[in-house]
């Protein structure tokens, strides 16, 4: 079985071993139910959970007065155990448009302030911005969060989607917790040189899109339809060919999740969990079943058979298509 629990880098939280990404409670898959949304927060802290994800920009505001009204109608002892990881930093308009990124470190004062605010909370767990400023070096908006940290705003500084070279930087200027990226079994990028990397600096690692956005989660179907204000209608892994291709992935997998009696999704989490102490993977759950199987990987044991069969199954390199649209791709110094 997986250990419960497990440390953001050396310096970060100890945290149980999967945390609750909110994101699709307001923004990027489509609709979502709040009540249902509120259950899944609540019964993700009663059954251990302490890591809340967000961002600022998840509908504008929207996600973190979500996750707010979560906290302040939980019972306190679970209140208290929750630790809020906010992302900050993209610029949106009125139509939801995206516009570039904000690393100014009078900006940083200035969503630090508003998420404070939305959360109803007198401090933000990890504070991250989402998105490398091309034109602020990071150490001026790590640097910038430091200082947030010296007045008790901010508990620990956070990274997302950084290069190797830009997680260096960062973590020469303060104490970095962890670094949030990708990691998937069909998205393994920072194999190669980003998590060496945040290894040898002691930074943890909070992994998202584990289900590849639902994709290899064993639920998603051949001839789902997806809105326009779902992301997944633009990703490029989830169009045509690729989506046919990348499903025929998912029912390789789906041999060995039955084999095992555990389902696909479960196989999915189960591997990034295997991949080291130093991953948190965040489940994207918004419904209170989905949080129920996802948390039911913490009991799948993954031994080196079980390990080379998923590797037989989904070669590293083996998804076609890209994770994210081009425009968006370019915003990534991870992919640089
Ligand atoms: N730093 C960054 O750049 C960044 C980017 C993206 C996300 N994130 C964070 O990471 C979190 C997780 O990312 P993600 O939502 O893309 O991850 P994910 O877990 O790969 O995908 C979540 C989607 O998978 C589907 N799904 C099917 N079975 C599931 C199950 N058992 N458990 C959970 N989901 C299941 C759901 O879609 P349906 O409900 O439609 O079936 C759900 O919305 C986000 O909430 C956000 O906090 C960070």
């Amino acid at each position: 079985m997986t250990t419960r629990t497990r440390t953001l880098g050396t310096t970060g939280p100890r945290v149980f071993a999967l945390g609750l990404g909110c994101m699709g409670m307001s923004a990027l898959y489509g609709a979502a139910d709040r009540t249902e949304s509120i259950a899944t927060i609540h019964a993700a802290l009663e059954a251990g959970v302490t890591l809340l994800d967000t961002g600022d920009f998840y509908g504008m505001g929207h996600n973190e007065l979500l996750i707010g009204e979560a906290l302040r109608t939980a019972p306190a002892p679970r209140r208290e155990q929750a630790l809020v990881s906010v992302k900050f930093g993209a610029l949106r308009g009125p139509g939801g448009e995206w516009s570039g990124y904000d690393g100014r470190p009078e900006a940083v004062r200035n969503f630090a302030a508003y998420s404070l605010q939305r959360l109803g909370v007198d401090h933000i767990d990890v504070y991250r911005i989402a998105r490398l400023d091309p034109d602020v070096p990071i150490e001026e908006t790590v640097g910038a969060i430091a200082e947030l940290v010296e007045q008790g705003h901010v508990r620990h500084i956070g990274l997302s989607e950084l290069g190797a070279a830009t997680v260096r930087r960062a973590a020469a200027t303060a104490p970095i917790a962890d670094l949030q990226i990708e990691y998937a079994l069909i998205t393994r990028g920072i194999e190669k040189e980003i998590l060496p990397t945040t290894r040898e600096l002691g930074i943890g690692i909070t992994a998202y899109g584990v289900l590849s956005r639902g994709l290899i989660s064993g639920h998603f179907g051949r001839d789902r339809q997806l809105p326009a204000n779902d992301f997944r209608a633009f990703s490029p892994r989830f169009q045509g060919e690729n989506l046919r291709h990348n499903l025929d992935l998912v029912d390789a997998l789906r041999g060995i999740a039955a084999q095992k009696g555990v389902s696909v999704a479960q196989i999915a989490i189960a591997w990034v969990l295997s991949r080291g102490e130093d991953i948190v993977p965040l489940i994207g759950a918004r419904t209170r079943e989905r949080l129920t199987e996802s948390l039911g990987a913490l009991d799948v044991t993954l031994d080196a058979a079980d390990l080379a069969a998923i590797e037989d199954a989904v070669p590293a390199d083996a998804a076609a298509g890209d994770r994210y649209p081009r425009a968006a791709m370019a915003h990534l110094d991870s992919e640089r």
